[in-house]
């Protein structure tokens, strides 16, 4: 439903991406990994129809399209769900218009129809009724990413992109996030592509990884077996502090 085949990005003289093919199962969690500036966040951009691509063909919703300005987009974009990296509410809008937003920027409904759904949002995401009325500097780390993700869904899409949902989030915070992700995907049949640090999130919730590096997809597949590639750079990155933590943090649940 959602594919690249040899994605080029770069700017100016910054060559991101050269010859990257992924493919995205239908109803799949994939988790994006890979070094901090290895491309993860322009590949989910470009996935998401909101970064233009210097080469490469793209298939989206099972739609070939070109890339931000193809006249598909708009309708497209209109069906998927985007979180950014840091949540980037409004902050001058209370939680509650910043879920209406979208609604209001692509539906006719009424004002107070989209309240009623933007609340609906708001509950499927797990926040409290109290939140919809807080600014966003007034919400803990977790609040603001269930807030983010709420507005993502405000239009029920079909595919949700996530960039680094968990980042800042205490583990228990974390953990509950990662549950709330396989409810939704169970309840509302999303595919959802999940860029990622944390291990313990990646083994809870993915069905799939793909390490990004050198420009291109190293590694995908099921965690253990990216985890187990030959690849220097994969291995490098499951064999760090990261990971042993990970399995530490592991160990200590098991008792
Ligand atoms: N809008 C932009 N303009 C110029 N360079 C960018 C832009 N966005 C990303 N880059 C560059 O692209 C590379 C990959 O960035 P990014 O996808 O954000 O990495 P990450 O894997 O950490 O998410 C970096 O070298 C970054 O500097
Ligand atoms: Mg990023």
């Amino acid at each position: 439903m959602l594919e690249v085949r040899g994605l080029v990005s770069r700017f100016g003289r910054n060559v991101v991406h050269e010859d990257l093919d992924l493919a995205v199962r239908s109803g799949e969690i994939l988790g994006i990994v890979g070094g901090s500036g290895s491309g993860k966040s322009v590949l989910v951009r470009t996935l998401a129809l909101l970064l233009a691509p210097r080469g490469g063909a793209l298939t989206v919703l099972s739609q070939p399209v070109t890339g931000p300005d193809d006249p598909q987009a708009p309708a497209l974009r209109r069906r998927i769900g985007m979180m950014f990296q840091g949540g980037a509410l409004f902050s001058g809008l209370d939680v509650l218009a910043n879920v209406a937003f979208p609604l209001r920027e692509h539906t006719r409904l009424s004002a107070g129809l989209i309240q009623d759904l933007a609340r609906l949002k708001l509950a499927l995401a797990g926040l409290p009724a109290q939140a919809a009325s807080r600014r966003p500097s007034e919400l803990s780390g977790g609040m603001v990413k269930r807030a983010a993700l709420a507005r993502a869904l405000a239009l029920d899409p079909e595919l949700v992109f996530l960039d680094e949902p968990t980042a800042g989030l205490d583990p228990v915070t974390a953990s509950a996030f990662d549950e709330l992700m396989l409810d939704l995907r169970e309840s509302l049949g999303l595919t959802v592509v999940m860029v990622t640090h944390d291990l313990d999130s990646l083994v809870r919730v993915t069905d799939r990884i793909a390490f990004i590096g050198e420009r291109r997809v190293l590694a995908i597949g099921p965690i253990e077996e990216v985890a187990q590639s030959e690849h220097p750079q994969v291995r490098n990155y499951f064999a760090g502090p990261r990971a042993r933590s990970a399995r530490e943090r592991s160990r200590w649940k098991d008792g």
